[in-house]
This record gives structure tokens, sequence and C-alpha cells, in this order.
């Protein structure tokens, strides 16, 4: 299968216009020049994003987020970039299915795991799976839910991967999905397969656990793999996004024996993060299903800890969970079994705030019997209370905390007051630093690429004048802009976009640089001044280093040859 082509995706984002496109998806108002709508990709109620008819660009002035059209299409839809463009190449009437414009990535790995679910599901009800289907029995998973999760059966002797292999699927392929070892034989074997799914709801990775022999790991998990990165999932999301829409709410959990028990007594909106490590893309998944998240992780102190990382994961991108806590050190699995559907139902409708999780955490860890103790227990609560913006139940916790501890309420709220004020001058402090940072030669880089991005007599000069930017994002950058104006003779920014689209540490700095409020216009001078700025400063780099190395010089002759040099560069003979 031959390669979309830049050509032809440029051509496709050509005839496509990112205000029609948004427009689906986003309600959008017309403003002067632009066009401004709520942004999908974060909680807002605000219209933050701008969408440029004359770029073809959009812009979140609140959560940075900023692209071309197929950008925008993949992260609203959770596809990739070429799958975005195959989707708008398709409106346009291009057809990717005969010859050379077709490229859907990673075709063939999905038919593998797809064939590997078919296999292990057979096993799982063929003779050879009888003690299997016993195990689940009695772990009370009914063949319902044995259909629904795609569960299935690893046997004790390899067969899956003479199976693909039967059916022309190479060997190294095999070994790079994690599906067999270098002799050809399966790396699953004798266990109950579980299939994880990606966002899309496709087969990407299989969990198995033993059932019948004993054996040091519970769990054995596909490697990572280009279709598998455990970090970026979350088990079930395909099925509880679906129901989200009846229930606005997610449940986390550890497990995905925990979400399947959940499912069985028709609490569907459940998903696992698969351990207790729990990733920030974990977070922006959740955060983009839905802001009322309840945290259910297991009871043991692992579950605790899990919880608190969690919560302050999820508190970054403004997610304030509730939280269950699960006595016993039992897991939602266990407890469902134990207790029954309306006693979990009850702890859902019970959840707690984070303030009342971390004030049970703060009670348990001190003596509140002993004044001082008291006196810092009361402290961090308050310092909590900071983080949250719902008024009401910071003042009802400050009233609880003046009632129960027989203290003068205005005290707390003095306190409190203290503390909201110093966090506003903290983080004032911090733009402080992060603009010094943002010294004269950050702003001479920076500026000359959002003027090359503007105008090709910008890039001539860059390229003739400028031998070497001091930062590295910026020198890449600068030589990527220079490639694709050779390229393709003009600089369009939603297609230089594309270009780049796989090297995301060059888009970030290309995002902050396109953000910048700096004048559409520019003067000659202002350009020379910035290219002076740049080699002055990289001179003073040279001069540096020569310097650092006639310190440690000690042969007289070295060190005037140094000398000589430094001198040189400073323009003095
Ligand atoms: P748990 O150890 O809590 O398993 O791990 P569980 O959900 O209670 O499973 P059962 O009830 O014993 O069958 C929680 C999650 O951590 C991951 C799995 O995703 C599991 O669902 N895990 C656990 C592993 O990946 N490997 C392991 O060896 C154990
Ligand atoms: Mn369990």
């Amino acid at each position: 299968m031959a390669k979309i082509t830049n050509d032809i995706i440029n051509e496709i984002r050509s005839k496509t216009d990112i205000v029609d496109v948004v427009s689906k998806y986003v309600n959008l108002v017309k403003k002067g020049k632009n066009y401004f709508g709520i942004c999908p990709f974060h909680d807002d109620n605000h219209p933050s994003m701008s969408v440029s008819y004359e770029k073809q660009i959009y812009t979140c002035f609140s959560c940075g987020a900023t692209g071309n059209v197929f950008t925008f299409v993949s992260e609203y839809e959770h596809i990739s970039f070429i799958e975005a463009v195959i989707l708008l190449g398709e409106k346009l009437g291009y057809n990717f299915d005969n010859g050379v414009r077709k490229v859907e990535t990673n075709q063939e790995e999905y038919k593998i795991y797809e064939l590997a679910l078919k296999y292990y599901q057979n096993n799982l009800h063929s003779s050879l799976g009888k003690n299997a289907i016993k195990y689940l029995e009695d772990r009370k998973i009914d063949r319902k839910t044995i259909k629904k999760f795609g569960i299935g059966l690893s046997l004790s002797k390899s067969g899956l991967s003479q199976v693909l292999i039967s059916k022309k699927v190479k060997l190294e392929k095999l070994i790079d999905l994690g599906l067999s070892n270098s002799l050809g034989n399966d790396l699953f074997l004798n266990r109950i397969m579980f299939p994880l799914f990606d966002l899309s709801g496709r087969v990407v990775a299989f969990s198995g656990r033993i059932y019948n022999i004993k054996d040091s790991s519970k769990y054995i998990n596909t490697k990572e793999t280009d279709i598998f990165k455990k970090g970026n999932m979350l088990y079930n999301y395909h099925n509880a996004h679906e129901h989200l829409k009846k229930n606005d709410y997610v449940l986390v959990m550890e497990g995905f024996m925990d979400v399947i028990r959940a499912d069985t007594i028709g609490i569907t909106n459940c998903v696992a993060t698969m351990g207790t490590a729990f990733t920030k893309q974990q977070a922006m998944i959740i955060k983009k299903m839905t802001n009322n998240v309840i945290l259910c992780f297991d009871g043991d102190k692992a579950g605790e800890e899990a919880t608190i990382s969690a919560i302050d994961m999820l508190e970054k991108i403004n997610v304030i969970p509730k939280i269950i806590r699960l006595e016993d050190n039992m897991d939602p699995d266990d407890y469902i079994i134990k207790k029954g559907k309306d006693a979990f139902l009850n702890k859902i409708n019970k959840a707690i705030s984070v303030v009342d999780f971390k004030m049970q955490l703060l009670k348990r860890e001190k003596n509140l019997t002993d004044t001082k103790e008291l006196a810092s227990y009361i402290d961090e609560t308050i310092k909590e209370l900071i983080k949250i913006e719902d008024d009401i139940l910071i003042e009802l916790t400050l009233k609880k905390l003046a009632s129960e501890y027989n203290i003068e309420y205005d005290t707390l709220k003095n306190k409190y007051n203290t503390y909201k004020t110093n966090k506003v001058s903290y983080q004032d402090k911090v733009i402080e630093i992060k603009n010094n940072k943002n010294n004269v030669y950050e702003k001479a880089e920076r500026s000359l690429i959002f003027y090359m991005l503007k105008s090709s007599d910008v890039i001539d000069e860059v390229e003739h004048k400028v031998t070497y930017f001091p930062s590295a994002n910026i020198r890449n950058l600068s030589n990527e802009i220079i490639c694709f104006y050779h390229k393709y003779g003009v600089l369009e920014l939603a297609d230089f976009i594309t270009y780049l689209s796989d090297k995301t540490e060059l888009i970030k700095v290309l995002y902050e640089i396109i953000n910048m409020n700096l004048m559409e216009e520019y003067s000659k001078q202002e350009i020379e001044d910035y290219i002076m700025v740049i080699k002055n400063y990289a001179k003073n780099v040279k001069i540096k280093h020569l310097e650092e190395e006639l310190r440690k010089e000690v042969e007289p002759l070295k060190q005037a040859d140094i000398l000589k040099e430094i001198l040189s560069i400073r323009g003095v003979r």
C-alpha cells in the first residue's frame, strides 16, 4: 500500500474549510475576522476558542489547544491524524480504497488481534474450556458477560501462532505484536484471556489471568506495541462512553474484574486504569468523557495511594473527583459480591468530596487531643480548601471545623483568606519568573520564527544570515521551515502543521510562537536587530566556552592561543 503523501494531504486541506468542519462540532459565532466557540478540549462555558478562516487554524486561549483541521478532527474523534485526513478526504470524494491513496494505519495489526480474539473465544467454548468456564461461573460471571467482554482462553499448548502463520502472517509481526516468542510459540498459555480495547473499541492487547495453576504473576499483559500503550487507554472506555449519555458520571476503578462485576449489576459507566499507576493521559481521557468523576479504587493501602495520586493528577486539569473508599481492603468486585448491588449503589450516592477524604487521612495520621497536632490538622485542612472553588463546601467545612473544635469561625475564615491571597501572589511570581526567563535572546529567536511564518523574505534572511540559533528547538524549527519552504515554495501555516505532525516537541514551540502577542507588520530594521541579537548571543556562548577552557588549560602557549581566539571573536585584534 502506498503512503498518502504530504502533497495529497495538503490538497485535501486546501479544499477543506476549517470553519465549516469545526462548526459541525461546535457552535461558532463570527466576531471580526475570526469565529469563536466553546472549546471542546477542556471544560468551559466561555467561547475561548477562535477559528481563523484566513489562517485555517484554531486556537484556544484558555487551554492552548491549537492546530489545523486534521488535528481538530483527530482530537475530537479520538482518531489518528492520518485517519482524520482520510475522513475529510472521503467527504471531498477522494477514494482511498483503490490503489495508491489507500493508507489505513495498522490495519494488519488490528486484523491479527481480531483473529486472536476469535481463537481464544473458540477455545473457551470448546471441550478444552470446561475448567475455565467453571472458574468463571464460580466467580459469578455468566455467559452474557463472557460474551460482552470478549473473554477467552489460551490453552496449555501453543496454537495461535501456528494458526496465524498458516494465514500468512509473518513471525516477526507476531513477535512485534507480543503474541509469539522467537521460536514461533505462543506467549500466552493456560490463561483466561481478557481482550483490551483501545478508545475506538478495537482489540489491541490481551491480559491473561491464571486460573488452574500456580504462577507468580496473576495477570500477564501484552507488552507495549505500536497499537497498545497501556498508559494511554482505559479499560472499558468504549462501552462506558456510550452510557455517559444516560448517567453523566464515570466510575474509575483499578481492575478489569471490578469493571466487569459492576457491569453485571447494571453499572455500565465504569472504566479501569488496569493497576494503581494512573497516568496524565488517562486523566485527560476521563476529562473528555465528563467532569463528574468518582474514584473507586481498591480498599487497601495501594488503592489509597492510587486515590491520592489520581486526585493530584485530576486536580491539575481542573477535575475535582469524588471518592469512594471500601472497607476491609475489599475491591469493588469483592464488595459487590459480598454486600450486593444496593450496598454498592449506596456507596456511589455517598461518595465523599476530596476535602472530606483528605480530612479523614489527616485525622488518622494525627493525634487530635494533642493541641499542636490539632492546630496542624486544621491548618492542612484549610490549605486543602484553597484548591477548591465550591464556596458552599468551603463555608460548610470551615463551620464544621469551628464547631467541632470550638474555634471562632472568623479566625478560620481569616486564615483561609490569608492563604488564598498568598496563593494568588505566588502564581503572579511564577509568571514573573517566566517572563524574566523570556529574555532578550529568546524574544529575538521567537520573533524571527514568528515572522518567518509570515514572510518568505524573512525566511531568506534567516537562512543566509543566521548561522546558529542558540536553542535547539528553535534551531530545528527554523530548519524545518526552511526545508518546507524549499520543498513547496510557499509556507502555508496549516500545511506546515501537517508537515510537523509527528514532532510533538516542535509543535509545542510552534504553537507558543503562533500565539505570541506580536504586531502583524514588521520592519526590515527589526529583523536585522533580531539577527544581531542572536549573533551576539552565539558569540557570547562561544566566548564563555573558551573562557572555561582557558581556566582549565595549564600550558602557557595553548593559553595564548585560546586568548587570541577569544579576542578575535570579540573583534579586538
Ligand atoms: P488486582 O491485583 O487488584 O486484581 O489488580 P483484581 O482486579 O482484584 O483481579 P482478580 O479479582 O484477582 O482477578 C488490578 C489490576 O491491575 C493489573 C490488572 O489490570 C488488574 O485488573 N494487574 C494486576 C496486572 O497488570 N498484573 C498483575 O499481576 C496484577
Ligand atoms: Mn479482585
